[in-house]
């Protein structure tokens, strides 16, 4: 538990920066608690766009904040801990796929890059998407043109059946969401009989083929609200647990693996802590930096998914 001091020392330091703190579902909730905003990847974005502070601090991975950063470049985007990485990124390289994409040309693919990738390969999508708005970005694809969907082979997967289009599927996948088993959720329900089971897009076919219900981070918090149901296991991060007990009073949320810290958490997530946010406050580092000309060809896809996603 943190000292109240700290939590002061952090506010006051916000005022004195003109800043604004977004957190993501997925930070530790002492983080959560302290942040503006807190949302998923796509409502982050938003906000981001539209800060009008000088500082923005993002508590979330990097390319989060680069996402930031490439939306509104009038701001100092700060990342409590640059070391934040996502393996999702880092399972398709820019060099990668610009090599894959001039091996076939003749393809010519429509990019569809999930928000989880570098400047690089945003810079080489046709589209960006997130969890929240893959189903309606993918509707608006040309049908004139076949899809490659990058980084992610489980969104994407998922966002095929959805929607009916056949997509070529990088073979890239979220060390946290692949490790969730669907013999975990069978335990899971035998023990609850009475939950739903919600997970996340990212989560594997055979995991996701035992769920009541499929969605991103935030549409997770309107559907266990709606749901007549009152318990619900969750399969994702979590980090995600702490905004739903809090924005859900009432309803029960068990953690798919029991909690267990080792197989359910994002460790690049939790690199942030309350001390870090105050020292890159304080010291106004590490600040995310970006090539202009990587951030111009970077800010037309996502533009266009803001656009289509209104
Ligand atoms: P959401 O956009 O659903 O918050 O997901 C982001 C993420 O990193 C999931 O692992
Ligand atoms: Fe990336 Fe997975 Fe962590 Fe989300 S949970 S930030 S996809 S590594």
């Amino acid at each position: 538990m943190a000292s109240e001091s700290l939590k002061e020392e952090i506010l006051r330091l916000k005022r004195e920066r003109h800043a604004v703190i977004l957190a993501h579902s997925y930070q530790r909730p002492e983080i959560q608690d302290i942040a503006d905003f807190v949302g998923d990847s796509l409502a982050l974005a938003r906000q981001a766009q539209a800060a009008e502070c000088d500082v923005i601090v993002f508590c979330g991975v990097h390319f989060m904040a680069e996402t930031a950063c490439i939306l509104n470049p009038a701001r100092t985007v700060l990342l409590p801990d640059l070391e934040a990485a996502c393996s999702l990124e880092q399972s398709c390289p820019a060099e990668e796929l610009e090599k894959f994409l001039e091996e076939n040309r003749e393809r010519n693919f429509y990019v569809v890059a999930y928000v989880n990738c570098s400047i690089g390969v945003k810079a080489l999508a046709d589209v960006i998407v997130t969890s929240g708005n893959s189903r309606r970005i993918i509707e608006t694809a040309p049908e004139s043109r076949p899809i490659l969907f990058v980084p992610d082979k489980n969104l994407g997967a998922w966002t095929a059946a959805q929607t009916g289009r056949e997509m070529v599927l990088w073979d890239g996948a979220c060390h946290v969401h692949r490790r969730f088993t669907a013999e975990q959720v069978r335990q899971a329900r035998a023990a609850h009989p009475q939950a739903q089971v919600v997970c996340h897009p990212e989560c594997g076919p055979e995991v996701r083929a035992l769920a009541d219900h499929v969605c991103s981070t935030e549409k997770m918090i309107g559907y266990c609200r709606e749901s007549a149901c009152g318990s619900f296991i969750i399969v994702t991060e979590t980090g995600i647990l702490h905004r739903l007990r809090a924005l859900v009073p009432g309803k029960e949320f068990i953690p798919v693996a029991g909690g267990a810290a080792s197989c359910t958490e994002c460790g690049y997530m939790k690199l942030n802590t309350l001390e870090k946010l105050r020292d890159c406050l304080r010291d106004m580092a590490p600040v995310v930096k970006l090539d202009e000309a990587l951030r111009l060809r970077a800010e037309k896809p996502l533009l266009r998914m803001l656009e289509l996603s209104k």
